[in-house]
């Protein structure tokens, strides 16, 4: 259940939420965007969600970047804007940023005000020195030119989480062409990718024993009743989340137990028994299938790093050529 009131919103959040709602209800098969997950309490289960024993990839990333941060941080250079995408608890960043010398600015930048705001404190408590500067945004709709002023700092991007796979390659694609106009020429991008394997361990990481997973997707349908007063029975939508094989993702879906509707802005969506709202995808790409993605994008792979087992991979990409290409490990 619910434990906290949700965050109040400002009307710009709401008309955005509401039109995306709208929109993926209306489009067929139905669709809710994943970044309507990160409400406050949305960003907490994935926090939850983070600290289970079947969602390997946060504690295998972590453990990559405690291993090899020293490295990272070497390729990163010093005296650089370090731009976090999607930082939420930002748990993973003092890796990084003990080992950089001297990183002139870090931005964090996260949809949920919050989480950003507590994350940023607790980091600017690591490290006194640093020049934070967060940013409550949505990354996905970042100007290129946000960090103009800056303009005298090499910029670095530092997109940890696997928070890529939840684009399709053709969005990862395009999205990975914005990180490269936001940091130019002279930039880098240091991003965690979560790797295919056994379809067990990818099914088990998506359907955590505690429920974890479950609530935060449900959590969609408890916004939209909260916030947008839709009329809709949550108990009558199930979580289900596997491995498709064939795109190489994991879905996750609302599956609705009975013939039912959703009343929501004088609309009605109807559901036949089984049906779904697709809620998210999160690709699993090998180490080689993300270095071609990134290199169709224009970056140019510099390492990567992985945990013994291959579960995940760690890569560094700059955008200029001149730097020592290093070959994958
Ligand atoms: C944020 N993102 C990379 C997570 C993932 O694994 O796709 C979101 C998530 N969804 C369910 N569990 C975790």
């Amino acid at each position: 259940m619910r434990n906290e009131s949700p965050t109040p919103s400002t009307d710009q959040e709401e008309d955005d939420f509401l039109c995306g709602i709208l929109e993926g209800l209306r489009s067929c098969p139905k669709t809710i965007p994943p970044k309507y997950f990160y409400d406050a309490y949305g960003s907490r289960l994935f926090d939850l969600i983070c600290c289970t024993p079947e969602y390997y990839p946060t504690r295998t990333e972590t453990a990559i970047l405690e291993r090899h941060g020293a490295e990272m941080a070497e390729m990163i250079g010093s005296s650089c804007m370090l731009i976090e995408l999607g930082s939420g608890s930002a748990t993973k960043t003092p890796f990084i940023l003990q080992h950089l010398a001297q990183a002139a600015v870090y931005a964090p930048i996260d949809i949920c005000e919050p989480h950003l705001l507590n994350s940023t404190q607790r980091l600017q408590a690591l490290f006194p020195q640093l020049d934070m500067q967060p940013l409550c945004a949505d990354y996905h709709q970042l100007p290129s030119h946000v960090f103009k002023h800056h303009a005298g700092l090499r910029k670095v991007v530092f997109f940890p989480g696997s928070t890529i796979g939840n684009c399709t390659p053709d969005e990862a694609v395009q999205l990975l062409k914005r990180i490269a106009a936001l940091v130019g020429s002279s930039g880098g991008l240091l991003i965690g990718v979560d790797a295919k394997k056994s379809p067990d361990v990818l099914n088990a990481a998506y359907n955590d024993t505690a429920g974890h997973t479950a609530a935060f997707n449900l959590n969609l349908l408890t916004r939209m009743q909260t916030e947008l007063g839709a009329e809709l029975d949550a108990n009558q939508f199930a979580h289900h989340a596997y491995y498709n094989e064939t795109h190489g993702r994991i879905e996750m879906h609302l599956v609705s137990r009975c013939k039912q509707s959703i009343r929501l802005d004088s609309e009605s969506f109807e559901f036949d028994e089984g049906e779904t709202i697709h809620t998210e995808n999160s690709y699993k790409y090998s180490a080689q299938e993300f270095q071609q993605l990134a290199r169709t994008a224009g970056w140019h792979l510099q390492s990567t790093w992985h945990d013994e087992n291959e579960l995940f991979n760690v890569h560094y990409l700059s955008q200029s050529v001149a730097e020592p290409l290093k070959l994958a490990r």
